[in-house]
Order: structure tokens, then C-alpha cells, then sequence
């Protein structure tokens, strides 16, 4: 693979900005796990945030190139809603992909030197192979086999409760069979088939209410309705693929358990197959990526989990993955199109962004109609101009975008001239700059600028942010030009203008009415949450996040900010010492805090908003608090196998014996670590006292 690891954000093009991302996702999670998991950090905290920092900086640049695994949204979207929060038994985790056989033998190798496994029985090592469903995941919890809740994923240690909606889908089975553990969370993905998606698709341009995207937004809007009669209405199918907590194991593989799921009445799916090895897994990967665009459910990927339910305990997860199982994904879909026009828009930071408007095309089953052009280096460096055919890619969920011209133009085609990017911003007028080294112009209007107020209203009550059921991208632009709203405390005074929202076309009293609950129900926020919807430059989900842990409240954020203005001052260095927060965010962080109009607009929002104080998530173990050391040569497990156990457990591993340590494990062979452990007095246990101990017994 290529290496633009030494060219700087600004000068990378697309391709290379997405190569370098993927590196540096795969980087930085490697280094995360040398950190948190195996407390042997590889880099030096300046060197690692470095890393993260670069990661940020090209996905501010290309943030279409966003990767769903990005490092700086390593965790999901936390819960705050109108459903009632579910945690779940056992924390829903994700999947690792990978995207070539290459990569793919990697994780198969991985596993089996995890394991300790030879390379025979390596390649005999039996996998499950099924289509990865692109829906929504979801946790069904079934009591003395009773459906009695379900929820969904949110970010992965508890979700929304979304039981009364789960029951109007008929592929969940309200009882289980009389072998069914006494307690049991069942997993699956809800999906909208390709055909229901077009029918409701329908239904709303009928209606004139927004179109979906794809089958997945229109699955995930209708699981998420308030009123279950609407999710009625939207025939959801879900497939059944795993298990989470559960009383006692009722199989021994994943197979058995999809066997036991169908006799349970789920809906398994039937594409799935038992293989081993790396060559039979890419078969099976190209099979299915031929009949895939003739199913009637969107998938991405096929998932490969080994069979054994035992050897997937004993793989266990690292970080938010398990070891036992990898989703090999599906390359990005293309097709060409005719480039009709290129428009400017003008983000939320003032950001000019060229959007490509397409012929419409079906790239991969949805219709495609606009794509970004990433910037105006990109545009000259691809030479694309109205009227020509073009190549568009789309992504998963990524913004659809302009790879290039096509190979074959067609003849006397009408080439418009070369594009010519605005110097000023379209929206207001203001000089529009680019800094020296930026690829990015941006509007210097600030908010003069409608365009960047809207765009800041809108991210303000998104659904990251403050989350306002009925408060869109377009009762936002409706409400700003009316001139009922042009500040986020605004928002909160609309209940001054509920009749006039009321006699407004398409409201009426019972939206206007339900528009103000549904404000006024977000009127408490976590801190995390209300840091993210300022929409301050560079300060995304995880940044918020961790400002608001190492702040705890908005008074002491507010006052810490002021004080670190002062650069040298020890809150500007406290700032910077946050893991994570590396000074082109803190930069951003005081220039917002320290402009009057923002704190103007603070003082007004916060008359009627209550911040939360941040919660610290804990974790508990049988050995949290423990300090473990495992020396010798171990013959039952590897010795990976066995620290991650004990972490899993909540116990710190270490390589060396001292007055802290709470147990010496000792295989064969155990020298003066063991000897050490007898000298301090540390209890000294062989394997078997060891799984004891982890199971509980000791
Ligand atoms: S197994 C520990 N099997 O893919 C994770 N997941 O990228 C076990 N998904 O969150 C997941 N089809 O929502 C599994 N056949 C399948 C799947 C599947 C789709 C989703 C699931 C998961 C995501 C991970």
C-alpha cells in the first residue's frame, strides 16, 4: 500500500486522504488496545495524539471520507430520547471488517495464534458465514421464554427502549420454545425490505413528507416512531443472528444456534453456510456479492464467525470487537452519471463546500442526485465540468461522491467552461478566505452569515445534539426565514409563537402543540451532548465527550475556558494535557469562549436549558481493582488468552511482581517471579487455581 503518511492534511487528494484514514484508523486502534488493553503502550502520548490529531485534521478536510469506524467516534452515540433507556445484560459490541483476502487471513491467523492453533488446524477451523444485514441491530429480552422487552443498540451498553414498536413486527416471536433458557438476550438486525422502502418511499412524496435515503434511514425512522401504530404500518422484517446474556448455554455452536433460533420461529438467514479457510471464505464472499443486488434486503458485507462456542469464549473481545468474528465488506458501489450543475454550500463554520448536482443515477439500489466535490483543489485536479459524464461512489452511509471524469465521454458532449470557485461566500456576500496550507475556503461572515446560522440552528438540534423530535433541516430554514428563530435560545421561545406556528401551512394546532412538548422535553441535556450542539470548529461527539468528563459541569467548562484564553496559564495547560484534546482544538475552544456574542448566547440559552453534569461509567469485575501477573509457560491457554481474561474480569495485568500486586498465575517453569510472589507473600496460583478464581469458585 501506498505511504502519504509524511504528506501534510491540506495537500492529500481524496484517494490519498482515504488511504491515509484507514491507516490511521487501523493504527490508533492497534495503539488503543496496546494501551488500554495490554498497558504496554507502543508511542508516547505525544506521538499517539499526533496521530489523532492528523486523523481529525483530514476528516475536517474530507469529512465525506468519515469512516464509520473513525477514531474520533470510537464510541456510539449515547442514549437521550423520548424511549425509555434499557441496559443491556451484556454490552452490544462491533465488528471489525476487513476488505481483502489478505486482511482476512490476518484476523483468521490472529485467532488461531490466540488460540495457540497449528496451521492445520488453523485452516480446518470451522466458520459460519452469513450476509451482513444492513439494518439496524437489536437486543430482544426473553424471560421463562416471554418476550418482555427489546431495545436498540444506542452505544452499545444500553439503548432505546423500543418494545411497543418491536411487537407489531411479525418475525418476532412473542414466545420460545419450551427448551429456552430461563433468561435470554436474543440479537438480529430489523431491516425495511427493498420493496417496502419504494412503497413507503411512495407514500411519503404522496404525502409530500421527506424521502428516506435508503432502506436502513427508513427502517431506522420507523422503528424510532413515538407511535407504534405508525411502525405498524411500515412492514419491518428482522433476522435473527446471535445471542447475548443468557442463563445457561443451550448449544455448542453458532450453527446449533441458528437452528435453535428457527425452532424458536425467528427468521434466520438461509444464505449462510459452513466453510473453512481462507480460500472458501472469499468464495462464498464473491458468491454472495453476485446474487446481492437480486435480494430484497440491502446488505454490505458477509460476517465470518467461528462456530465453536467454546473457542469464542475463550477468544473473548478486544476493545469494541470480538476475536472470533469479522465482517469481510463489500467495496464501494459506482456508476456514471451526467454532472448537471456544481453548487456552493455553505456549512456550519462558514466551510464552502462544492456539491456536484447528478443526473439521477441508482448507485447500488439508491437513487443518487447530488455528490460532493470535496474542494476546489479537487475540482481542477479532476477536471470535471458541467456537462460531463462522471463516475459517483457511494459508500455505506457516507455523502455520495465525484471520483472522477468518466473513462468514455460521449460524443460532441457540450463541455461547460472550467469551474470557477467563488471568492466570496454566495449566501451573504462577505470575502470568502483560504488560509494559506487549508484546502478549505471559508466565509468570513460569522453570523451575519444566514447561511452559517441555519447551518448552526440545524446542527444545534441534531440528532446528536439536542435531538428535537419535528424540528428538521426544514421547519429550521422555515422558522429562521419567518423570522421566528435565529439563535438556539430562540428555539426555546417558539412556544411564544405556537399559534402562529399553528395557522402556518402544513402545521396546524396538534404538530405545533406536539412540536413544543417535544422542545420542552429536551429542556435537560448531558453536558457531552450540549458541548457537541454549540458546534464549535473541531469539537466532535468524542472531543465533547471527553471535555465534558475532565469538566463535569458547564460552569466549571465555562470558567476553566475563560482562564485558559491566557495562553502559558495552567488552565489553557490543563486543557492541552486532556488525552485527545491536542491545541488546534484547544485554539478553537477559546476563540468560541471568549467572543461575547457566544457567551451572550450561552447566558440566553442556559435560562432555559439545565445541563447535566457529566456520569463516569464504571466498569466491575470479579477482579476489579486486581493486579495480576501471569509468568511461566501457560499450557492450558496462550498467554493473550489469559490476560484478556483477566481483563475481562476488571483486573490489571502486569509483567512485573511488587507490592501491588494481588496474584502471581505461574505455569511451568515459573522462576523469580514465583519466587518474589512467595517472598511478599502474594498468593501464587497454578492454572487450574487460576480458572477457579475467574470462575468464580475461588
Ligand atoms: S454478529 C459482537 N451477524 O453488523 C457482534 N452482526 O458491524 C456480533 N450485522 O452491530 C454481531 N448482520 O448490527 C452479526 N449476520 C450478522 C450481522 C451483523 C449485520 C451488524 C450488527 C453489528 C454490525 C457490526
Amino acid at each position: 500500500m501506498n505511504d502519504y503518511s509524511k504528506i501534510s492534511p491540506e495537500t492529500l487528494s481524496a484517494e490519498q486522504a482515504e488511504v491515509e484514514l484507514r491507516r490511521l484508523a487501523e493504527t490508533i486502534r492497534r495503539l488503543n488496545h496496546a494501551y488500554y488493553q495490554s498497558d504496554e503502550p507502543e508511542v508516547t502520548d505525544a506521538e499517539y495524539d499526533a496521530l489523532r490529531q492528523r486523523n481529525q485534521a483530514i476528516e475536517a478536510l474530507f469529512p465525506q471520507l468519515m469512516r464509520s469506524d473513525s477514531p474520533s467516534t470510537l464510541v456510539g452515540a449515547a442514549v437521550e430520547s423520548a424511549f425509555g433507556k434499557q441496559r443491556h445484560m451484556v454490552p452490544m459490541l462491533s465488528l471489525d471488517n476487513v476488505f481483502t483476502a489478505g486482511e482476512f487471513e490476518d484476523f483468521l491467523e490472529r485467532a488461531a495464534r490466540f488460540l495457540g492453533l497449528d496451521e492445520k488446524e488453523k485452516n480446518a477451523l470451522e466458520l459460519i458465514a452469513e450476509p451482513k444485514i444492513d439494518g439496524l441491530s437489536i437486543n430482544l429480552t426473553y424471560e421463562n421464554g416471554k418476550f418482555v422487552k427489546g431495545a436498540t443498540r444506542g452505544d452499545g451498553l444500553e439503548g432505546e427502549d423500543v418494545t411497543a414498536n418491536l411487537l407489531t413486527i411479525s418475525d418476532i416471536p412473542r414466545e420460545l420454545g419450551a427448551d429456552a433458557p430461563e433468561l435470554i438476550e436474543i440479537r438480529g438486525e430489523v431491516y425495511l425490505s427493498k420493496k417496502s422502502f419504494f412503497e413507503i418511499n411512495e407514500k411519503q412524496l404522496a404525502a409530500g413528507q421527506k424521502l428516506f435515503a435508503n432502506p436502513r434511514n427508513a427502517a431506522a425512522g420507523s422503528l424510532r416512531q413515538l407511535d407504534p401504530k405508525v411502525t405498524a404500518r411500515r412492514p419491518l422484517s428482522m433476522f435473527a443472528y446471535a445471542m447475548g446474556a443468557s442463563s445457561n448455554r443451550p448449544c455448542k455452536t453458532h450453527e446449533e444456534w441458528l437452528d435453535l433460533l428457527q425452532s424458536w420461529k425467528f427468521a434466520v438467514n438461509p444464505l449462510r453456510e459452513r466453510l473453512s479457510g481462507v480460500q472458501a471464505a472469499e468464495a462464498f464472499e464473491e458468491k454472495i456479492g453476485h446474487i446481492r443486488s437480486g435480494l430484497d434486503y440491502d446488505i454490505d458485507g458477509v460476517v465470518y464467525k467461528i462456530n465453536d462456542l467454546t473457542l469464542q469464549e475463550r477468544l473473548g473481545f478486544a476493545g469494541r470487537a470480538p476475536r472470533w468474528a469479522t465482517a469481510w465488506k463489500f467495496p464501494a458501489e459506482q456508476a456514471e452519471t451526467r454532472l448537471e450543475a456544481i453548487e456552493i454550500q455553505v456549512g456550519r463554520t462558514g466551510a464552502l463546500t462544492p456539491v456536484a448536482h447528478l443526473e439521477p443515477v441508482n448507485v447500488g439500489g439508491v437513487l443518487v442526485s447530488r455528490a460532493s466535490l470535496h474542494n476546489e483543489d479537487e475540482i481542477i485536479r479532476k477536471d470535471v465540468r458541467v456537462g460531463d459524464r462522471v463516475v459517483v461512489q457511494r459508500a455505506g452511509d457516507v455523502i455520495p461522491q465525484i471520483i472522477g471524469k468518466s473513462s468514455t465521454q460521449p460524443e460532441n458532449a457540450q463541455r461547460g467552461s472550467a469551474f470557477i470557485f467563488p471568492d466570496h461566500c454566495p449566501a451573504c456576500g462577505s470575502a470568502a478566505e483560504r488560509p494559506p496550507g487549508e484546502a478549505i475556503r471559508r466565509c468570513t461572515g460569522g453570523l451575519t452569515c444566514p447561511a452559517q446560522v441555519v447551518e448552526r440552528l440545524i446542527h444545534f438540534v441534531s440528532r446528536q445534539a439536542f435531538d428535537i423530535d419535528g424540528l428538521g433541516d426544514k421547519s429550521i430554514r422555515e422558522f429562521y426565514e419567518a423570522g421566528l428563530i435565529s439563535s438556539p435560545g430562540g428555539i426555546f421561545r417558539l412556544a411564544e409563537h405556537e399559534s402562529a406556528i399553528a395557522r402556518r401551512e402544513g402545521w396546524g394546532e396538534l404538530s405545533a402543540r406536539n412540536l413544543m412538548q417535544a422542545i420542552q422535553a429536551r429542556s435537560t441535556i448531558s453536558l457531552s451532548r450540549f458541548i457537541f450542539a454549540l458546534g464549535i470548529r473541531r469539537v466532535g461527539e468524542s472531543n465533547a465527550r471527553l471535555l465534558a468528563r475532565h469538566y463535569g459541569t458547564l460552569d466549571i467548562l465555562r470558567e476553566q475556558m475563560k482562564k485558559a484564553a491566557i495562553i502559558g496559564s495552567d488552565e489553557r495547560l490543563e486543557l492541552g494535557s486532556i488525552n485527545g484534546i491536542g491545541s488546534a482544538i484547544a485554539d478553537e475552544l477559546v476563540a468560541f469562549f471568549i467572543e461575547p456574542h457566544n457567551i451572550a448566547t450561552l447566558d440566553d440559552l442556559t435560562q432555559y436549558v439545565t445541563v447535566q453534569a457529566e456520569a463516569e461509567d464504571a466498569i466491575t469485575g470479579l477482579l476489579t481493582g486486581k493486579t495480576v501477573v501471569f509468568t511461566g509457560t501457560l499450557t492450558t491457554m496462550t498467554r493473550p488468552e489469559a490476560k484478556a481474561q483477566a481483563e475481562r474480569l476488571g483486573a490489571k495485568v502486569t509483567d512485573s511482581v511488587s507490592k501491588k500486586t494481588d496474584y502471581v498465575v505461574a505455569g511451568a517453569d515459573a522462576g523469580s517471579k514465583a519466587k518474589k510472589a512467595a517472598s511478599l507473600g502474594i498468593p501464587l496460583l497454578d492454572e487450574a487455581g487460576w480458572r477457579e478464581l475467574a470462575d468464580g469458585k475461588a
